[in-house]
């Protein structure tokens, strides 16, 4: 019985210390050779957290197969740091704390469907302990 509450509150902290990717949505289309914001949220949550690191990747699905994002991610488009902070711009309250990075699609990329993905290394509780999760996006990337 006591497994199970430790199990399952363990769960539910992972969940609530999981990012997501708030922009681009899945089925949008993108550029090959222009600039990208992708915005990675991470709900606040009651257990407390430190950001350790991120990592943009973006992959083509070569031959219509779409590779999971844990083990490719194709083109590094940015890997450093993480600081999620609410938004200060107005009508932008609604918004879970969050960072924007703007990258840049690489201009000779293959164009059709491909995988957006962000990996994500946090230390969760009082531990604390390491987390580690990969997010993704289905995207389609245009010709320059
Ligand atoms: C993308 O994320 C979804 C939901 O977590 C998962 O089911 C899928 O396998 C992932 N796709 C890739 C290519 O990693
Ligand atoms: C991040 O980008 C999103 C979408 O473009 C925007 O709604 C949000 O206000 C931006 N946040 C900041 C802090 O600039």
């Amino acid at each position: 019985m006591k497994f199970f509450i430790v199990a399952a509150s363990l769960i539910a902290s992972v969940l609530a210390q999981s990012i997501d990717i708030g922009v681009p949505v899945s089925g949008d289309a993108i550029q090959a050779g222009q600039q990208l914001t992708v915005e990675v949220d991470r709900p606040n949550s009651l257990t407390g957290s430190e950001e350790v690191a991120i990592v943009i990747g973006l992959r083509p699905c070569y031959d219509n197969n779409c590779v999971a994002a844990d083990e490719a991610i194709g083109s590094v488009l940015y890997n450093g740091g993480f600081k999620p902070q609410y938004s200060t711009l107005p009508g932008t309250g609604e918004k879970p704390p969050h960072q924007n990075f703007t990258v840049t699609v690489p201009e000779d990329i293959q164009a059709g469907p491909a995988i957006l993905s962000v990996s994500h290394f946090s230390l969760v509780g009082a531990g604390p302990w390491p987390m580690f999760e990969v997010v993704n996006k289905s995207l389609t990337i245009t010709g320059s």
